[in-house]
């Protein structure tokens, strides 16, 4: 590698590595144009045959507000199991290990953070709700898929994504992608007057992230690449 290379390879890196979840923002705007560039630089991520399977709705201001209070509703409203459930299923039905342990792990150590006991029910949902308003931040999105497409448009969904949220990163923003929001895909659908064929696939918050606040302090492991890589040769 030459000394530019070194560079870039470090930018990258440092983008793809300070990522992570912040689960509290700063109400300091994202101008339009930056979250439009964003999405530009994203939507350069491949999908097979160039299908581009991603529809996105960004919202801001009253929009994120009146969708924000919409689902805080049916989130409060006690029958919400049974009323409102997942289009497709993100998590195995049965947690088995390593799986269990690794999911278990984040969110105690967010709880602890937060100060926030097992038995705290209503604190556990008040910080639950927090998906709804996006942490706070400023930009909301929600992410839609047609339903004619398959799982491998699915795969292609996800490099979207983390283009979105490296994206974000090399300009000093941060992010939380949001599987909480599917339980409502519903409420969403009404509110954003989805066409049929659109599937809610999950929102994500997106702003300034404020360094005070304490869950933003969560830091979260990775197994080593010798436990999850076989070199073969
Ligand atoms: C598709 C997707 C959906 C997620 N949904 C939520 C969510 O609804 N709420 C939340 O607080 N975190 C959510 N997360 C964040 C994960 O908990 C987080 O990525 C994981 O614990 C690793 O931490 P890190 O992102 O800080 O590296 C989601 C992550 C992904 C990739």
């Amino acid at each position: 590698m030459d000394s530019q290379q070194r560079r870039d390879a470090a930018a990258v890196d440092q983008a793809i590595i300070t990522r992570r979840s912040v689960r509290a923002f700063l109400d300091t705007p994202v101008p339009r144009e930056m979250v439009s560039e964003i999405l530009a630089v994203a939507s350069r991520a491949p999908s097979g045959t160039n299908v581009q399977p991603w529809r996105v709705y960004v919202l801001t201001g009253e929009a994120k507000l009146k969708l924000s209070a919409d689902v805080l509703a049916a989130y409060d409203d006690p029958q919400r199991d049974s009323k409102y459930r997942e289009e497709y299923p993100y998590y195995p039905r049965e947690w088995v290990k390593p799986y269990i342990d690794r999911r278990r792990k984040v969110g105690w150590d967010l709880y602890s953070l937060l100060e926030i006991s097992r038995e705290d029910k209503a604190r556990m949902h008040a910080q639950h709700s927090r998906n709804f308003t996006f942490f706070d931040a400023p930009v909301g999105m929600i992410f839609t898929i047609d339903r004619i497409l398959e799982q491998g448009s699915w795969l292609d969904y996800g490099m979207f994504l983390q283009s979105i949220m490296v994206a974000a990163r090399a300009r000093g923003l941060d992010t939380c992608p949001q599987a909480a929001f599917t339980q409502f895909h519903a409420v969403i659908s009404s509110h954003l007057r989805l066409t049929g064929d659109e599937m809610v696939v999950c929102g994500m918050a997106l702003g300034y992230a404020d360094p005070a606040a304490i869950e933003n302090t969560l830091s979260t492991e990775r197994e080593p690449v010798s436990e999850f890589a076989r070199f073969l040769s």
